[in-house]
């Protein structure tokens, strides 16, 4: 069952540490923008932009003669890629399941970096990437693999494994896919699916309270929203006892699994 987070607890402090934390969704987020192979001139959609670290890269790719807008729910976000951008992208409020405004067979490009675990109706989503993509579009999205779970996440449920008050705790985000269900869901639709892969990540963070900073600051506040500060006082300790096994040269260091996938709509459909 698909479950949709919050768009009600972002602040201006988590948005700008995304600006600052979120270097990770951008490495691999360019990852992504070279499996989608960008071409200058191209029109290209960034859906879920955040502050739009990412569309930036898209729009230097595209060059002067392309053309990059963003959409993103959360207008604090959306503020920030704005500053960003300083005219060379476009960034609105908007949501991926309805792309308001955007005529159809527009973009040759729409992608999703690290959104669409957060997404409560993928189909519409994908639905509407389709209509706005023209013939022949590229679409791409990483996400998180529902069944390999990131190194935080697992010791994360192991710590509140024999706690049933914490059970419902929010840690990863609310709607994971597997390579599996990407694949269907993507060629349920008419897409033609180009690249579907795992690949894995390492990420390092200084101490313990970068890595809940960045994933309160990821999930826009969703992360462990549901306890009370004392209960994530409790919680802090223990993790950062659990992941002392994690130290290494660059600090605490824990791996990522993205799905990568690329599909394109056919030329004739
Ligand atoms: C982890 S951030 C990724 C931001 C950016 N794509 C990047 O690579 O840095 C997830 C983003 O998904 C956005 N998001 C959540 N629900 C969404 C929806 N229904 N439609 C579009 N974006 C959504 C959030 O507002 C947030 O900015």
């Amino acid at each position: 069952m698909s479950t949709a987070p919050s768009l009600q607890l972002d602040s201006a402090a988590l948005a700008d540490e995304y600006d600052r934390l979120g270097i990770r969704q951008f490495n691999h987020g360019l990852q992504l923008l070279d499996a989608l192979s960008l071409h200058e001139g191209e029109r290209v959609l960034d859906v879920g932009c955040g502050t739009g670290r990412l569309t930036e890269s898209a729009a230097q790719r595209v060059g002067a003669q392309g053309d990059v807008l963003g959409i993103d729910p959360l207008p604090l976000r959306v503020e920030r890629a704005l500053q960003r951008a300083q005219g060379r992208f476009a960034a609105r409020v908007g949501r991926a399941e309805r792309l308001a405004d955007i005529d159809d067979a527009h973009f040759d490009v729409v992608y999703l970096n690290s959104v669409i675990h957060w997404i409560p109706d993928q189909p519409q989503a994908l639905r509407e990437a389709w209509r706005v993509l023209k013939p022949g579009g590229r679409l791409g999205f990483t996400t998180m693999p529902a069944d390999v779970p990131h190194d935080l996440h697992r010791v994360l449920h192991a710590l509140i494994a024999d706690d049933p008050q914490s059970q419902r705790v929010e840690i990863g985000a609310p709607n994971p896919l597997t390579r599996d269900s990407a694949a269907s869901l993507l060629s349920s639709l008419g897409f033609e699916l180009t690249l579907n892969e795992i690949r894995t990540i390492d990420d390092a963070f200084d101490n313990v309270d970068d890595v809940l900073t960045f994933s309160r600051a990821s999930s826009f506040g969703n992360f462990l929203s549901s306890l009370e500060e004392p209960d994530v006082a409790q919680l802090r300790e223990r993790l950062a006892d659990a992941l002392e096994a994690h130290r290494g040269p660059r600090g605490l260091h824990l791996t990522r699994r993205m799905i990568f996938v690329t599909a394109r709509k056919p030329l004739a459909h």
